[in-house]
């Protein structure tokens, strides 16, 4: 029986480590990937036992040029034939530009930028061959907002993402091949502390989703082809917000929301 095959990036924690039991329960082989080895191994081994499912681990830092072609080349030694491929290995850093470390910056471009576009580069040749395959890319709330002074680097990330990927999607109209953003609001996850979001006033106030809950909501909104996925009906109403008012104000706002706490 032919099995699907789905990646995952960065799926030793937070939402993609949500993402990967859910693909196991619907029967997929696993290939996942993260810079923490252990951790990935020990959820391959609890999918196996719990879905009898094949799952294979990828240590890699895709942060580094040329690692997407590096991680290509490892996934194409298991499996030719991709059916999903899950881009959600991301990072934030919060700070203004001035005062941010420039590594951290441009690690957080061929992360959240270059190496997703470059995998969804890779995975579409045989995708369109098959007539077959669906892609999901991890942007944010944050992608949908005129900028996030205080994280500007991010929110400039996760805009190209939503950009890149609803443009690909109009491409590959009639190929077979489907892409779906997901859009989360805030998360309770590993992203509170690494991209100190959790010391936002944003963070504060509004009330974080689960990672599961927006992991489900992301695995269904792929299954279905749909082309945006926002978690939770107040992140929506926060999506489609920006089109109401100036940018100056959503500017403001965000200069506002994205302070940190003392
Ligand atoms: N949490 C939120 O509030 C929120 C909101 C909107 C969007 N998002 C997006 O959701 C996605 C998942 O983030 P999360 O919230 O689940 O955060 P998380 O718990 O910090 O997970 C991030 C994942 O990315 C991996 N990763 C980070 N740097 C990497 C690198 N250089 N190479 C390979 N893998 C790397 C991490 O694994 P290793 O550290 O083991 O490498 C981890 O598995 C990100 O794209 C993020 O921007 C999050």
């Amino acid at each position: 029986m032919y099995r699907k095959t789905a990646v995952i990036t960065g799926a030793s924690s937070g939402i993609g480590m949500e993402l990967a039991p859910l693909f196991a329960a619907y029967g997929y082989e696993l290939i996942l990937t993260a810079r923490r080895a252990e951790r990935l191994q020990k959820l391959a081994d609890d999918l196996v036992r719990m879905y009898g499912v094949k799952a294979h681990v990828i240590q890699i830092d895709i942060a580094q040029p040329q690692a997407a072609e590096a991680l290509w080349k490892a996934i194409g030694a298991i499996t030719p034939d991709v059916d999903v491929l899950v881009n959600n290995a991301g990072v934030g850093d919060s700070g203004d530009l001035a005062t941010e470390d420039p590594e951290i910056i441009e690690r957080m471009l061929h992360l959240n930028i270059s190496a997703l576009t470059l995998l969804t580069r890779h995975a579409l040749p045989g995708m369109i061959a098959r007539k077959r395959g669906k892609i999901l890319n991890v942007s944010s709330l944050a992608g949908f907002q005129p900028g996030g002074p205080g994280m500007a680097v991010y929110y400039a990330s996760k805009s190209y993402v939503l950009s890149f990927s609803r443009a690909i999607r109009r491409e590959l109209r009639g190929s077979g091949v489907t892409v779906t953003t997901l859009c989360p609001g805030a998360t309770h996850t590993e992203f509170e502390q690494t991209a100190k979001a959790g010391k936002t006033l944003l963070f504060h106030w509004s009330k974080p989703m689960e990672a599961r809950e927006v992991a489900h909501a992301g695995f269904q909104g792929l299954q279905r082809g749909s082309a945006v996925v926002v978690p939770g009906l107040l992140n929506k109403l926060l999506a489609i917000s920006p089109r109401f008012g100036p940018a100056a104000i959503a500017l403001e706002l965000n200069r506002f929301l994205l302070a940190q706490r003392r």
